[in-house]
């Protein structure tokens, strides 16, 4: 018997504008369930009798530990995977990797290089495929920054989000995931960091319905005028490490601080997020633990945020109302 293709999770853009808005809508539900101590009993045992494999080639703290917690939040079993421990793209096919772990398991949570990689999971796999990150993508994390946006400001339209950093995976779903949600975004990256045309119109495309802008720059300061929430990540991303001395140089002027905020004239009220880890050269301490940082509930949203995921393409098998 032929059995539906299975929906899968590797970028925002897999998403509606309305879809997206609804995970969230379910993430903030799951954050007072969690809170309060009081999970349904149907949502606790939603995934019972499940496993979650997460196969993992490159460290986590935030991703690892929030996908385990949502899978026992839904009464699951976690299967950290790590690099050494699986034949994962070594010794056999990706393919074959995820055929055999997939006819044994309700879904797979993924962390890998390239954007290739999460692919050939996805297409051996006959149960859903999440994308805890890979180089191009990071849609956990974009899902987790629209909620917490959520929670600081009352009215996402009109706001606008200025990235300060590199052109990586972190960005481009964060900015997919803010063009679904009318928030407007400018991105400063150096020169010799330019964001991927196909991503950029990947970008644009997604804010047609909205009516949402991009922008893009290589001027740290055009891109934090008025801006409501600067935003950075790391310079050197996992796997770049051999560029660490060269980048360093090349992102010279780019550490978000007070007093770049102010020269650019951002929002008097600015905030700042960052998906962590952090190192000093992209924010000073003085921003990243100040009243202004949004860091450390941002980080604890990624739990609620992979709830609503697990739920929506697991537990309801990718409907998401
Ligand atoms: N933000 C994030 O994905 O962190 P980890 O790499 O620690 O999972
Ligand atoms: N851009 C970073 C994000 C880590 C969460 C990386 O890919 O390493």
């Amino acid at each position: 018997t032929a059995t539906k293709a299975p929906r899968h999770l590797l970028t925002i853009d897999n998403l509606t504008s309305d879809e997206l808005t609804k995970l969230v809508d379910r993430a903030l539900v799951h954050k007072k369930y969690f809170k309060e101590g009081n999970v349904p009993e149907s949502i606790a045992t939603s995934l019972r009798g499940k496993t979650v494999p997460m196969l993992f080639s490159k460290r986590s703290t935030r991703t690892r530990v929030s996908t385990e917690g949502a899978v026992t939040y839904l009464g699951g079993h976690p299967m950290f995977l790590g690099k050494d421990d699986i034949q994962l793209g070594v010794n056999e096919s990706l393919y074959d990797t995820s055929k055999v772990i997939s006819s044994m398991t309700s879904c797979m949570v993924a962390r890998v290089g390239p954007h290739s990689d999460i692919q050939g999971l996805a297409k051996g796999s006959s149960v859903p495929v999440i994308n805890a990150l890979c180089e191009m993508f990071h849609p956990l994390q974009a899902i987790t920054d629209i909620l917490t946006i959520r929670e600081h400001f009352a009215e996402l339209k009109g706001l606008k989000l200025a990235w300060v950093g590199d052109a990586n995976n972190v960005l481009h779903d964060l900015a997919i995931a803010c063009a679904k949600s009318g928030i407007n975004v400018a991105a400063a990256t150096p020169k010799d960091y330019p964001i991927d045309i196909d991503i950029v119109e990947m970008i644009r495309r997604a804010g047609d319905e909205t009516g949402a802008v991009f922008e893009v720059t290589n001027d740290p300061l055009v891109a934090v005028k008025d801006a409501h929430i600067l935003v950075t990540d790391t310079w050197i991303s996992m796997g770049q490490e051999a560029e660490t001395q060269l980048k360093l140089k090349q992102f010279a002027g780019y550490q978000i601080t007070n007093d770049m905020a102010a020269k650019g004239g951002a929002n008097p009220d600015w905030k700042f997020m960052h998906c962590l880890p952090r190192h000093k050269e992209e924010v000073d301490d003085e921003v990243f633990y100040s009243d202004r940082s949004l860091v450390f509930p941002e980080a604890e949203n990624r739990l609620y945020a992979a709830i609503a995921v697990l739920e929506a393409f697991v537990v309801n098998g990718g409907k998401i109302e």
